[in-house]
């Protein structure tokens, strides 16, 4: 088959697009024919190596996977060749894209009860864009945040595939969704994809524009995944009581603090990770019936995913990079 391996960590140029052994399958086991694949920041970590999380070299990133099923292993009796499918990258043998081989190639094995059926309305594309994304952030926002319908959730990095399912996740509850990102035309892409507020944070203070945007109340969540140098002005964006909620750290992973904004409005700091086969299969649920929808900024064929993660990495998009065998 081909793939675009990652020959050794590093730049994007360690990226080569070549042939690669058809993957062996197990009798638990199904092959998938990728249809699509999205990306996610998780893929830059995995290509420019992450400290504590070796990856064997040469790998295959890849872990939002849709398409059709090649073949099944013997003991697999719940699908058959030709099913349109997507999948939990989250095995119980690892993570598909970061531990075990992914899906930026033809042909990716993936164990069977991992594997979701894809309804006839969802094409390949939008199939592959969800369940990183809004698996993650229906776990951070409603198991983990609690969120509320008439609540505000001020996200930042709204223009990326967790951000901007944050925020439809938010008005699918009925809460108020205040997006912060990096540009005025990211701004004006999300006021139309459904946020209520957009915050320009290239020429603006964000936490005062929270502060103006809740009636000087405060919002009662805040999503930061970002980390950095945005903590401590997040903090500062929470009302009395108000909740923080981060599933990772895209511009550092030890930011400075200030402990007054933690004691003296009580707020609470809330880790989420990852998400459950449940969640992958609501996200789906929700897109088939039109309540999420993931917004396609870009497709690229898999021999460019150099050019794909490159665009990643210069935050020059909105929502989800999609990748095509
Ligand atoms: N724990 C988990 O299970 C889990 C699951 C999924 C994702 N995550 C984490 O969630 C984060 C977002 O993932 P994603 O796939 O949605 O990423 P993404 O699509 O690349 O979006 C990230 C957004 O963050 C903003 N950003 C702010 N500062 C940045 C910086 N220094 N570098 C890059 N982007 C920056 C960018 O928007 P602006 O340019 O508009 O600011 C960008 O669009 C990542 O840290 C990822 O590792 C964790």
């Amino acid at each position: 088959m081909k793939a675009a391996v990652i020959e050794r960590q590093g730049g994007v140029e360690n990226i080569v697009y070549r042939e690669w052994p058809d993957p062996e399958i197990g009798p638990d086991d199904v092959l998938v024919r990728v249809r699509a694949c999205a990306l996610n920041h998780l893929d830059i970590f995995v290509r420019r190596g992450m400290p504590g999380f070796p990856v064997p070299m040469p790998f295959i990133s890849g872990g939002d996977i849709a398409g059709e099923i090649a073949a099944v292993g013997a003991r697999v009796a719940t699908f058959q060749p030709g099913d349109r499918v997507s999948l939990n990258p989250q095995t119980d043998e690892g993570m598909i894209g970061e531990e075990l081989l992914g899906g930026l190639a033809e042909l990716v094995r993936v164990p069977a009860k991992n594997v979701i059926a894809i309804p006839p309305e969802l094409d390949f594309a939008r199939a592959a864009a969800t369940p990183i994304a809004y698996g993650t952030a229906l776990r951070m926002l409603i198991t983990r945040g609690r969120l509320q319908a008439s609540e505000s959730v001020l996200v930042l990095g709204a223009s990326g595939g967790v951000g901007l399912a944050c925020i439809q996740i938010a008005k699918m509850v009925h809460a108020k969704a205040i997006a912060v990102a990096g540009s005025a035309e990211k701004c004006a892409r999300l006021l139309e994809l459904g946020a209520d507020e957009a915050v320009d944070m290239s020429s603006s203070d964000f936490s005062r524009e929270a502060w103006r945007l809740s009636g000087k109340r405060g919002v009662d969540i805040c999503v930061n995944f970002t980390g950095g140098d945005t903590y401590v002005p997040s903090l500062r964006t929470l009302r009395p009581g108000g909740r923080l909620v981060t599933c990772g750290a895209t511009a550092g992973f030890d930011p400075k603090t200030d402990l007054r904004f933690i004691w003296v409005r009580e707020l609470e700091i809330l880790g989420s990770n990852s998400y459950t086969q449940t969640d992958v299969e609501a996200a789906l649920a929700h897109v088939a019936a039109g309540r999420l929808d993931p917004f396609i900024g870009a497709t690229f064929p898999l021999g460019e995913l150099a050019a794909a993660e490159t665009l990643m990495e210069r935050r020059d998009f909105v929502g989800k990079i999609v990748l095509v065998p």
